[in-house]
């Protein structure tokens, strides 16, 4: 007997006709072409709100920061018009202090938690006109920019934009800026992008939440609480919202008041070259360079001293709040190389101790798919939840950029074929399993229908 077709259910965006829909479909098929340009085009099509594109269909209705900036890449290979436009939906959701919120409610509530009105942001003099959350995420938007332009030149549009990346930088190495030593700190597990990495485990255990707001979690509504953060944590986080919205998202009092206090390698990477990225733009197009290479320079000052831990070749994250290094093992230790920040004999280390360490992360029978986000020998090490072990082609393709920047050539495209190949078995899902290669968290997810694009 045939089996049934897989039934895909898309919501489409308010641009989209029905007759278009059923195009769309059909460029989605369950098995997936060798060539993946259609299908992921398609689901970036699908996921098409008009003026912004959802990271998925369901889980994600809204606009999300770094996502947005790895979808604009994706679709300027193909609609560099849409692409630019991602991108100025994005800087909508700019504060007036200069922060770029990391969720972008523009077409205002829908059942996703934490809803528009949950954050409060109205209590803040620098909120902005459209509805947001009151956190960032890491700033990968300087170095997208900078790819596009470099492919397909757009001077006009880096100068229209410029100004507000500048602000959003500034803002980084200013207001989150919490002991004077130039790193960016993050405030929350969300600002991370990896909410419930085993790295934030010890910071977390020191919260310990009082009168926690009521509130109803939607995201176990759409994916399995299995591959979700534990309610634990998810009370965690919605508590340290509560501190900051009750202090008004003042920058001072979030620094002095929330209980998570990090400095993390993966934010202050991502932002070392976006720094970077940033002043070549500037360059181009004539504006002044000194307050970009005082941030450049003073991050280098500090970079190893903070995150290096010679005696195991790691770069560690910090706790600001505990006063100690964060003894864990996660993929983040490798994006000082997609920043240029480690020398030659750091990443040496790097990929023989670690890489390559198949108790760590080199692919063996319990999971043959690079890249686990979380070393196999910690406790917390788990193939399918979230951050806590899954591939994601986010992480594979920061880190296969580095690769390259250090010569790495081999293993780079390993870490290209697996990122394809997993794609190409499972679907664009949001996540995978790295022992069974199967799909998790948000189905047709845009950022990796972006990033195949990125790498086909
Ligand atoms: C979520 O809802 O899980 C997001 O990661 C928060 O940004």
């Amino acid at each position: 007997m045939k089996k049934p077709a897989k039934k895909i259910v898309v919501e489409l965006g308010p641009d989209l006709q029905p007759g278009i829909e059923h195009t769309l479909r059909l460029a989605i098929s369950t098995k997936l072409p060798e060539s993946l340009a259609v299908p992921a085009q398609a689901i970036l099509r699908l996921n098409d709100m008009g003026s912004f594109t959802k990271p998925g269909p369901r889980q994600y209705p809204h606009q999300w920061n770094w996502d947005a900036a790895v979808i604009a890449l994706g679709l300027s290979h193909f609609d560099l018009p849409r692409a630019l436009q991602e991108i100025r939906a994005l800087l909508q959701g700019q504060w007036k202090n200069g922060m770029v919120a990391h969720i972008i409610y523009h077409g205002g509530a829908s059942d996703y938690f934490p809803t528009p009105d949950f954050w409060q942001i109205e209590g803040s003099p620098d909120a902005p006109t459209v509805a947001t959350s009151g956190l960032t995420q890491p700033p990968l938007l300087a170095s997208v920019l900078r790819t596009i332009h470099r492919r397909h030149p757009i001077p006009e549009f880096v100068r229209e934009v410029f100004p507000a990346v500048l602000r959003w930088h500034r803002w980084f190495h200013t207001a989150r800026d919490a002991d004077g030593s130039r790193l960016a700190c993050l405030i929350h597990p969300w600002e991370s992008g990896t909410d419930d990495s085993p790295r934030w485990l010890n910071a977390i255990s020191h919260i310990h939440p009082v009168n926690v707001p009521a509130y109803q979690r939607r995201d176990t509504v759409h994916v399995p609480g299995s591959q979700r953060p534990l309610k634990e944590d998810y009370d965690r986080f919605i508590h340290l919202v509560d501190v900051f919205r009750t202090n008004h998202y003042d920058a001072a009092a979030v620094l002095e008041k929330s209980p998570f206090l990090v400095q993390d390698v993966l934010t202050n990477s991502i932002l070392h070259q976006a720094d970077q990225d940033l002043r070549d733009l500037a360059l181009e197009i004539g504006e002044p360079v000194e307050e970009i290479d005082g941030w450049i320079a003073g991050v280098r000052a500090v970079f190893d001293s903070r995150f290096w831990d010679e005696a195991r070749g790691l770069y560690l994250d910090y706790d600001v709040r505990q006063g100690a290094p964060i003894p864990v093992n996660t993929a983040m230790t490798f994006l000082p190389l997609y920043a240029g920040l480690a020398s030659q004999q750091q990443a040496a280390r790097l990929v023989q101790e670690h890489l390559l360490n198949p108790a760590e992360y080199a692919p063996d029978d319990r999971t043959p798919f690079w890249l686990t986000t979380t070393s196999k020998a910690e406790p917390a090490w788990e193939p399918n939840r979230y951050w806590r072990g899954p591939f994601w082609i986010i992480l594979n393709w920061l880190v296969e950029i580095g690769l390259r920047r250090y010569g790495y050539e081999d293993l780079a495209n390993a870490i290209r074929r697996d990122s394809l190949a997993l794609i190409r078995k499972a679907g664009f899902w949001e996540y995978f399993d790295v022992s069974s290669g199967s799909g998790c968290g948000s189905d047709e997810f845009s950022w990796s229908a972006a990033l195949a694009i990125e790498l086909s």
